[in-house]
């Protein structure tokens, strides 16, 4: 891939998230979040007992971090705003923590004055633990309002000089996994499967929680749209997508991935696009799936200016019979698909990568893209991720993990697929590698390394440039020489 062949506006960029890179859990008046609180009360659910503390400490060291993105030529930068730094106690009663405004209107200042664009995600699941203790967090519809009301309190400090902005990211992600199979903070799963807090009762809570992210969506993005938007403001909302290609080419196998389809990517975006849920879902999740009023409709189409897709990998979904001995277990299950790894013939979808779950198949992101353009209306999409993991238990030596074969390989495949995707018309404006620094990968702790820039964290968390991000260097033409095949990173 070459620059060259994306559009001069086209911004390339690297993504990460405040719980994973901060650290400075309680420094300068922030409160805790559901990932501190989860993090040191249950431990056993991280793969190495880690927390995110310290992370990649960017806190202190985000002028190290703008220093790489401007190294590397980057354009633009995607990070989250750590709602418990900015609202202590979760509300707009407890007070707003100015220490916290202030670290980010550092980091938004020296990223402009290095002409990097800010992209900030509003919020990337550290909900406060206050509001989870007074009310369960966005199980309740609270949340939404006390979420509106950080969501005004960032516009109003950080509007003026960002002009990108995400209410939530990864949605599907944060309903299924944090209340349905519970690997996720704050830990909640659904009956028949063990986590560190078994809610013993219905599925519905990702239904529930769902609803409130889609209405606060909604709320904020009206919010924004009369009182800060200005001349060039833009809002949406970063969708995971998983490609998912029929286990065999049976009828039944197809609709298992088409509703597999809408349960991951149609789940968040048909209300936005058009005021409810895939009809798929209200056959298979049937009584979970709640309605949106009116109203509420109204203000849910068309809340978008962007929408992000967050890509890793792809997988094959096979029809499981709907009947009614067979009722889903699992809140992931009840698209009535399984989701396979390998198919039939025992192959992988492609190309395994460092880490378990992400095999290489570009053409997935080619498909979504395809999906987006002809069935959503082709809305001006970003890449906000796009990554693999090197799976690193202590035993991976920074010599090897600086090689970084894998990865260069990865994204290059996948740039690749994009600039087709582009030539045949998706409207995509941007790509952003996940994650520009290895970071506290949630439940696996600090034993995947998803960043283009190695973090030493046994030496002061010093970072230092992968062959990925030298290529990217390379390819933003910010690296001025190369010699004996090595990229030399200018003055
Ligand atoms: C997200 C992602 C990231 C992960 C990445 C690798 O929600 O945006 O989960 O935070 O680190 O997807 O798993």
């Amino acid at each position: 891939p070459r620059r060259d062949w994306f559009p001069p506006s086209f911004l390339f960029g690297a993504a990460t998230s405040a719980y994973q890179i901060e650290g400075a859990w309680n420094e300068d008046g922030k409160g805790p979040s559901t990932w501190d609180h989860f993090c040191h009360n249950f431990p056993e659910w991280i793969v190495d007992r880690s927390n995110g503390d310290v992370a990649a400490d960017s806190y202190h060291m985000y002028a190290e971090d703008v220093r790489l993105l401007k190294e590397m030529g980057m354009d633009a930068y995607r990070f989250s705003i750590s709602w418990p730094r900015i609202l202590p106690k979760g509300t707009l009663a407890g007070g707003i923590n100015e220490k916290g405004v202030e670290y980010y209107n550092k980091l938004i200042d020296l990223l402009l004055e290095n002409g990097i664009e800010p992209y900030i995600t509003i919020f990337h699941w550290d909900t406060p633990q206050a509001l989870v203790d007074a009310y369960g967090g966005f199980l309740d519809e609270e949340d939404y309002k006390d979420y509106t009301d950080f969501a005004k309190v960032c516009f109003e400090k950080f509007g003026k000089t960002v002009k990108n902005w995400l209410t939530f990211n990864e949605p599907e992600t944060f309903c299924s996994v944090s209340y349905g199979t519970g690997v996720l903070a704050p830990g909640r799963c659904s009956p028949g499967v063990s986590c560190a807090v078994p809610t013993g009762n219905s599925l519905s809570e990702p239904y529930i929680v769902a609803h409130n992210l889609l209405r606060a969506h909604a709320e904020t993005v009206d919010i924004y749209n009369k009182y800060h938007k200005g001349a060039d403001g833009r809002i949406g909302l970063a969708l995971n997508v998983f490609g998912r290609v029929p286990y065999t080419n049976t009828f039944l196998d197809q609709q298992a991935q088409e509703r597999s389809m809408d349960k991951c990517l149609g789940w968040f975006l048909e209300p936005v696009v058009r005021g409810d849920y895939p009809f798929s879902m209200r056959v298979s999740a049937r009584d979970r799936v709640p309605y949106f009023k009116e109203k509420e409709q109204e203000k849910l189409v068309g809340s978008y200016d962007m929408i992000g897709i967050n890509y890793y990998t792809s997988t094959f979904s096979k029809h499981i019979d709907l009947s009614p001995n067979n009722s889903p277990v699992l809140n992931t299950d009840d698209a009535y698909a399984s989701q396979e790894t390998k198919g039939p013939d025992g192959n992988a979808i492609g190309p395994p990568t460092g880490n378990a779950w992400i095999n290489m198949y570009p053409k997935g992101l080619h498909d979504i893209l395809m999906t987006m353009k002809n069935k959503y209306g082709n809305p001006p999409m970003y890449i906000t991720e796009n990554g693999m993991g090197d799976i690193d238990k202590g035993d991976l030596p920074k010599p090897v993990a600086l090689e970084d074969h894998t990865r260069l390989d990865y994204i290059q495949r996948h740039l690749s697929v994009l600039k087709q995707s582009i030539d045949l018309g998706a409207d995509v404006r941007g790509y952003f590698a996940w994650s520009l620094l290895d970071n506290f990968e949630w439940s696996s702790g600090y034993t995947e390394r998803f960043g283009i820039v190695y973090v030493d964290r046994e030496n002061g968390c010093e970072r230092t440039m992968k062959r990925s991000a030298r290529w990217l260097q390379e390819f933003n033409g910010a690296a001025k020489k190369v010699e004996n095949n090595k990229i030399l990173t200018p003055a």
